[in-house]
């Protein structure tokens, strides 16, 4: 029942603070200082910025949830694609491209323009699978998602992408670039106390959907990017790294990602 599972979650999230608390000896101002903090979150917060997410992700909670959460998925099949968390600016709203089409509305001078492509298959059977849903984000150059950025078109660098029927997908993006997750914040502020870099190595978000299949939502992380070994949101994972190559014969893209993605079929 939901209730019982409420009541565990609960009971072991209030003996645990209480222990936080005690261990600590916290203090009033200490408790008020973490007060602030969360009405600070959720004064940032936007259905286009999730600051709450955030502040969780700088302490590893949200990547240790999907640690957890996936690591069934993983024993399906040792060929599933590894999981990584969401991250505060996925969008519902994104819009319909085609395959071979760009998310990539207008082109910053130092881009890197890519084309990303590869193919979908059952992890267990190695079938193809056709019709099956890529919703895809990342940052541009400047470090910003579009809606972080005025001078961003609308849902720029982001699309979601079907799978034809032999399981391919494929459309241009940016060569991914690090960049620093915002200052402006309470997260911000809390890597700055624990005098940490802000930085997260150039990584491109997808989420990858199909019936009777278990849903991946994932990150992609560029071998050559810095800040591999410590993403300030601790998302890197080793089989999520991947190699862009020089492309050849395409007016449009200088460098290409092959990227095959496995899921885990239901049940
Ligand atoms: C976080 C994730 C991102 O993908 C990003 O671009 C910035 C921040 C995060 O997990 O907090
Ligand atoms: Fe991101």
């Amino acid at each position: 029942k939901a209730d019982d599972r409420m009541r565990e979650v609960m009971t072991a999230l209030i003996r645990h603070v209480h222990d936080f608390a005690r261990e600590v000896n916290l203090t009033t101002d200490e408790y008020m200082a973490g007060v602030s903090l969360l009405n600070w979150a959720g004064q940032m917060s936007t259905d286009r910025r999730n600051e709450g997410q955030l502040v969780t992700d700088v302490i590893g909670l949200e990547s240790l949830v999907d640690e957890i959460t996936y690591k069934q998925a993983a024993a399906s099949s040792s060929s599933v694609t590894p999981s990584a968390i969401l991250g505060p600016f996925w969008r519902h709203d994104a819009p319909t491209r085609k395959n071979g089409e760009s998310t990539v509305l207008k082109v910053p001078d130092d881009a890197k323009v890519s084309y990303m492509y590869g193919r979908l298959t059952d992890a267990v059977s190695g079938e193809p699978l056709a019709n099956a849903l890529v919703d895809v984000w990342q940052a541009s150059t400047n470090g910003l998602y579009e809606q972080q950025d005025e001078d961003q078109p609308d849902c720029n660098l982001r699309g979601k992408f079907y799978t034809d029927d032999e399981g391919n997908y494929g459309f241009y993006c940016l060569r991914p670039t690090e960049y620093p997750i915002p200052s402006d914040g309470p997260a911000g502020k809390l890597l700055d106390l624990l005098d940490r870099h802000h930085y997260r190595p150039g990584h491109i978000h997808l989420i990858i959907m199909k019936d009777g299949y278990k849903s991946i939502t994932t990150q992609i992380f560029d071998r050559e990017t810095p800040y591999l070994d410590n993403d300030s949101v601790f998302a890197v994972k080793d089989g999520l790294t991947v190699d862009f190559t020089e492309r050849k014969d395409d007016s449009k893209a200088m460098w290409e990602l092959k990227y095959d993605i496995a899921m885990a079929p239901m049940g």
